[in-house]
């Protein structure tokens, strides 16, 4: 449902995040874009990056429990997969956005779905 990363990246306008060397691995980082707060992980040196407003009651998802690719709320514990967005566990039933990610002249860049 809201899986962005399978939106064409040239619908999508990437912002710049941080300097690629200032997330290291199995970190996160809390950000607010275009008033949108997004988390982006680095899993294994891969680049996720999910909504941090959980689908179930607004939690703040991106500070719960990484378990490989799954986030666990913390408020209730429904679990997300980072690289989709995909709910996997109730008590949440609908999924969470994932954005594009890639790394351009060394800056993380988030893309967000362009206003049509
Ligand atoms: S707010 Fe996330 S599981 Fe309830």
């Amino acid at each position: 449902m809201y899986n962005y990363r399978n939106i064409d990246p040239e619908k999508c306008e990437f912002v710049d995040i941080t300097d690629e060397a200032d997330l290291a691995d199995n970190e996160r980082l809390f950000v607010e874009v275009e008033n949108i707060r997004v988390v982006v992980f680095k899993i294994a040196g891969e680049l996720f990056a999910i909504g941090d407003v959980c689908s179930h009651d607004d939690g703040p998802l991106g500070e719960g429990d990484l378990e490989e690719y799954d986030i666990v709320c913390p408020r209730h514990g429904a679990r997300f997969d980072v690289r989709t967005g995909q709910v996997k566990a109730l008590p949440a039933i609908v999924d969470i956005p994932s954005y594009p990610v890639r790394v351009a002249a060394g800056m993380i860049q988030v893309g967000l779905p362009k206003e049509s």
